[in-house]
């Protein structure tokens, strides 16, 4: 009822809202037939006018509302180009294609719609492509660089140069981000007025360009400004569930060989498993024949019988819940509620003892909805029945207290000791990791399903789109544990270096549009996380399209069959027919049974987008058969041969309903295009993973009503609805998964426009020394604080650890006795709110001493290096040092949003636990930061000689500020070990021509970056 009515005030809303831009359609059309006597010189001159007039309007909103009121005439502009290359003859992907296409009213609208910075859905076949040029050519009048974003590097191409004759007739630059271009040929291409490419192609350049990039050459992109997405549904909502990441090695590296070695452990425990629930199964099956006798009698017992039925099944559920004896079983409706109303029942029960009970019966739990196994005790007493402790982790804490403690031990036993301990837990956390890793991987990750073995390496198959995501990995160890079961080769541990969310690229831009056939389900999620509406275009000619209501079946087998014979029938007819599979696997069954039938057809994966584009494209040819998973060939028109309209188009058979419904709408779309005839047909059962998890209760018993029998199919318009109730629960259950992930990586994003930010300042600085001072200061003053305090005496404060300190990182020979004598004889208090605000007299008066003294050591240090170079150094110290704690961080993160999901069951909120500790972590990191920059201030020059020279130079200055030969002595360390080893790789990198990586900084007036709201210096930055 609400659904329905919410539909309709959605309905009038979007009426509403297409009702006032009709007007300017009209508008556009007049001034087109205006421009249609011009000469093209004039039509080129119009866009060169208006980007000089745009480029002179400084202020954003104006060159808004600038843009908003040249409309009508740019649209016109478009459109009548469009009228003069009818006819021309143009290149795409290698194939002539003659330009036929001016806009239609419909599409004009779409183009104002985009150019608002919304979503427009408009069916398939509508002709998008052509759509956004409008609001293209409109936008990229700024200059500022306008990007389409396509679902695969071949529509990027593809579009890029059949769009691209427009945009080249009209004097404007096109370019293609395409997945092979080194950076300098990505550069020229996003200079362009117009850049298409891949989500994927722009997320990673802005990975690349903000957290690896260190000088400003190496950056390819310049702004965020506009996007287009298309397909948008499938780029900001299915991919949107993986984030894009930037791997590289791992710099903690876990030991493999413990997946191997546990492997044959899990496998008998898994075989133990299937035996255990098979003898659920038997037993089941014995009394279900009791509660139903022969001679059609109740049995007094007959409630026990049932209950007890039902724990047995619901247990072989969570214990084997793909077991074939189950699935059959479970074909029958009364099994399906007797186990659901055990587990209602079990899951009523406040206190659990009782489910808690029946879980413990098994080896181990299967959760398919969390996608979680769980090991029982029973478990894991048969995994390590030698060693009940196997798996309780050492408590490291008071392990450490009893060392300490300990007096029989001397400090090197202590040592010891303590790292025997700590090895222990690591061991045995390993251990326990990976345990549960490969349970997971045996019962959760089906082969063909969810990943694919090629070339001896696991291959993740995406759920949405059945593509292979070759070089993806899933963290967390997962991976090495489906690479042990396959027995294939284990590859390293990687981990992060740069990683985004598609969603929070997309909101880098000012202004973001999308389209799609299908988005009007989706809307909220569109509106809630990127703030796009949607409005919902007519299409050019009326649909013409039958959509059949679905036809239920019991099983798979008797599902496919009936898929089988429909395909028979229609191809008979001579009718293409386009079959939708939402997996790899499914598409591989049903390719099967058609070679057995004898029926030629061809099978797309979405492997080879522009192989499988030209498959697809004919697609609708007389008595063609495609079987296609969903994303194959998306983009691609399918035009009806000769004579199909006749027979009623294209027919559309979808052997699965999808867990959202906006997939299977684009499937349905694929056919009755531009006014063509077509039709659709869905064919379910109950044993596809959508009804199994999540179908309702309803639709068993409608089926347990009507009593079906075997092969027979169920329709009625009451089942789509239950049906599309699944649906939406399922979208539901992903919106709140991807709401999550989200939420996570808003933590994340905080923090890495903070790191990005201060990284982007250091490369783009002229000259960089006076950060470099500033951090050392800041380091400094940080550290008279660790060693010394104001509500002391000096002779209190731990001068020798200062001292250490000091000559550890710069080469200042700097004595006990110097700091004593410069803290006794200060009396100037810090001027308030300076960055020694705080400190006592001697305290700052310490600190100025040692500031001015790192000072001279380092102008005269400058003074030996070439002039040029030294500023690539100063910057690689600081970008180097930011670097490498940022991917420790990224590393450490990851970890915590793992360990972070097991304190849920503290019954606190893992997300707020996850902020607090990200919060902490990252007030730590910069600090740390800093630190690491100040301890290579000195230790990186351009050229080995010129530190020498430095060297002896300081040696000498040193020697006459103190006649007495004596400090030098006093500090061997700071002379031999420490300045002899001071250039390390930083300088080696230089002279290798290459550089090392750097950070950025907050500045102590900025605001803070943990979101307090608070200056930096006042918060974090204490
Ligand atoms: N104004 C037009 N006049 C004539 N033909 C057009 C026009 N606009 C689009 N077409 C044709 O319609 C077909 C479909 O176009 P296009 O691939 O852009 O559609 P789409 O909306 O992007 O579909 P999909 O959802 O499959 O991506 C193309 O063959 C194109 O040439
Ligand atoms: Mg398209």
């Amino acid at each position: 009822m609400v659904g329905k009515l919410i539909k309709k005030i959605f309905g009038t809303k979007n009426e509403r809202e297409l009702r006032k831009l009709w007007p300017i359609v009209k508008k556009i059309n007049e001034i087109e037939v205006s421009l249609q006597s011009l000469p093209d010189e004039a039509l080129r001159e119009k866009t060169i006018k208006w980007k000089e007039e745009i480029a002179s309007i400084k202020d954003k909103q104006e060159v808004a509302r600038r843009l908003d009121e040249i409309l009508p005439e740019a649209f016109a502009v478009v459109k009548n180009a469009c009228r003069r290359l009818l006819g021309k003859e143009i290149e795409v992907r290698g194939h002539k294609v003659i330009w036929d296409m001016v806009p239609f009213d419909v599409q004009i609208l779409g183009g104002i719609v985009l150019h608002q910075g919304k979503i427009a859905e408009m069916a398939t076949g509508e002709g998008k492509t052509l759509v956004a040029t409008m609001p293209v050519y409109l936008n990229a009048l700024t200059g500022r660089g306008v990007h389409l974003v396509t679902v695969n590097d071949y529509l990027a191409a593809r579009d890029s140069e059949w769009m691209g004759a427009v945009y080249k007739f009209l004097g404007l630059t096109v370019g293609c981000i395409l997945h092979d271009q080194p950076p300098s040929v990505r550069r020229q291409q996003y200079a362009c007025d117009v850049t298409y490419g891949t989500n994927a192609e722009f997320g990673f350049d802005y990975l690349r360009d903000n957290g690896m990039a260190l000088f400003a050459e190496e950056q390819v992109q310049r702004g965020h400004y506009y996007a287009i997405i298309d397909e948008v549904d499938s780029i900001l909502i299915d991919e949107a569930r993986t984030p894009l990441i930037i791997s590289g090695p791992a710099v903690v590296n876990i030991d493999n060989e413990v997946y191997v070695k546990f492997k044959p452990a899990i496998e008998s425990l898994i075989r133990a498993q299937t035996r255990l629930c098979d003898k659920f199964l038997d037993e089941a099956e014995k009394l279900y024949q009791k509660l139903h006798p022969q001679d059609g009698s109740n049995p007094p017992d007959a409630e026990k019988l049932e209950h007890e039925i039902g724990l047995l099944l619901y247990k072989a559920k969570l214990g084997n819940p793909k077991s074939p004896k189950l699935l059959k079983l479970m074909e029958n409706p009364e099994c399906v509620r007797l186990a659901n109303e055990a587990e209602l029942q079990l899951h009523a029960d406040q206190s659990k003892r009782e489910l808690y009970a029946q879980k413990e019966e098994l080896f181990f739990a299967i959760d398919e909805k969390h996608n979680d196994a769980d090991l029982t005790e029973k478990g894991r007493l048969f995994l390590r029945p030698d060693d009940p402790n196997a798996f309780v982790l050492p408590d490291l804490i008071t392990a450490y207290h009893e060392i300490d403690q300990n007096p029989n031990l001397d400090p090197l036993k202590r040592v010891e000791a303590k790292s025997k301990v700590q090895e222990d837990f690591e061991r045995k956390s390993q251990q326990i990791h990976a345990i549960s890793q490969l349970l997971k991987a045996y019962c959760l990750f089906e082969k063909d399903v969810d990943y694919v073995v090629q070339d001896n390496k696991v291959i993740i198959v995406d759920e949405h789109t059945g593509r292979l995501m070759i070089g993806r990995r899933w963290s967390d160890g997962l991976h090495q544990a489906v690479e042990a079961k396959e027995g294939v080769e284990i590859e390293r541990e990687t981990q992060t270096l740069a990683t985004i969310t598609i969603q929070n690229y997309f909101r880098l831009y000012e202004k973001l549009a999308g389209m799609t056939g299908t988005a009007e389900t989706e809307a909220q999620e569109f509106f809630d996380i990127y703030k796009l509406g949607v409005n919902v275009i007519p299409t050019n000619k009326p649909c013409q399209r039958k959509d059949f209501n679905d036809s239920v079946y019991k099983t798979k087998r008797e599902k496919f069959n009936a898929v089988l014979n429909e395909i028979i029938e229609y191809h008979k007819q001579g009718r293409p027919l386009l079959v939708g599979t939402v997996s790899v696997e499914a598409s591989e069954h049903l390719s099967g049974m058609l070679k057995r039938a004898g029926i030629p057809h061809s099978v797309l994966n979405a492997k080879y987008h522009q192989q499988e584009a030209e498959i697809i494209a004919r697609a609708g040819q007389r008595g063609a058969v495609t079987i296609a998973t969903n994303m194959a060939g998306r983009g691609t028109d399918i035009k009806l041969g000769p004579g199909v309209a006749e027979l009623g188009g294209l027919h559309v058979i979808g052997t699965e309903r999808h867990e959202a419904r906006r997939i299977d709408r684009q499937l349905r779309g694929r056919c009755a295009r531009q006014g063509d005839p077509g039709s659709s047909h869905f064919f379910i059962s109950l044993e596809d993973d959508l009804m199994r998890l999540f179908g309702s209760d309803r639709i068993v018993k409608i089926m347990e009503r009507i009593g079906i029998e075997e092969g027979q199919e169920l329709q009625h318009p009451l089942l789509n609805r239950s049906i599309e109730n699944a649906q939406k629960r399922v979208e539901q259950h992903n919106f709140q998964i991807r709401k999550r992930t989200l939420e996570y990586d808003d933590v994340m994003n905080k923090q890495r426009e903070i790191i990005y930010g201060f990284r982007n300042e250091i490369i783009h600085a002229e000259d960089v020394r006076d950060r470099l001072m500033d951090i050392m200061e800041e380091v400094v003053v940080l550290k008279i604080g660790q060693y010394s305090s104001a509500a002391n005496e000096p002779h209190e404060w731990n001068i020798r650890g200062l001292v250490d300190w000091v000559n550890f990182n710069f080469p200042l020979s700097l004595t006990e006795k110097e700091v004593i004598d410069v803290a006794l004889s200060s009396h100037e208090e810090p001027v308030p709110g300076s960055l020694f605000d705080g400190l006592s007299a001697a305290q700052f008066g310490v600190c100025v001493y040692i500031i001015n003294k790192i000072r001279e050591a380092y102008e005269l240090k400058a003074k030996f290096e070439d002039p040029e170079n030294i500023k690539k150094v100063e910057r690689i110290t600081i970008l180097s040092a930011i670097d490498k704690l940022w991917q420790e961080h990224l590393y450490y993160m990851d970890s915590l949003r793992n360990a972070i999901g097991l304190r849920a069951y503290g019954q606190r909120d893992p997300l707020i636990e996850y902020k607090a500790e990200a919060f902490k972590s990252f007030e730590e990191l910069m600090v740390n930061i800093k630190t690491e920059i100040c301890h290579n201030i000195f230790r990186s020059a351009t050229s080995l000689a010129a530190f020498e020279q430095f060297l002896r130079s300081l040696a000498q200055q040193q020697a006459a500020q103190r006649p007495a030969p004596q400090p030098m002595q006093s500090s061997p360390r700071s002379q031999n070990t420490n300045k002899s080893d001071m250039v390390d790789e930083v300088t080696q990198e230089i002279s290798k021509g290459r550089t090392v990586r750097s950070g950025p900084k907050v500045g102590r007036n900025d605001p803070c970056p943990c979101g307090s709201g608070k200056k930096y210096k006042r918060c974090c930055g204490r």
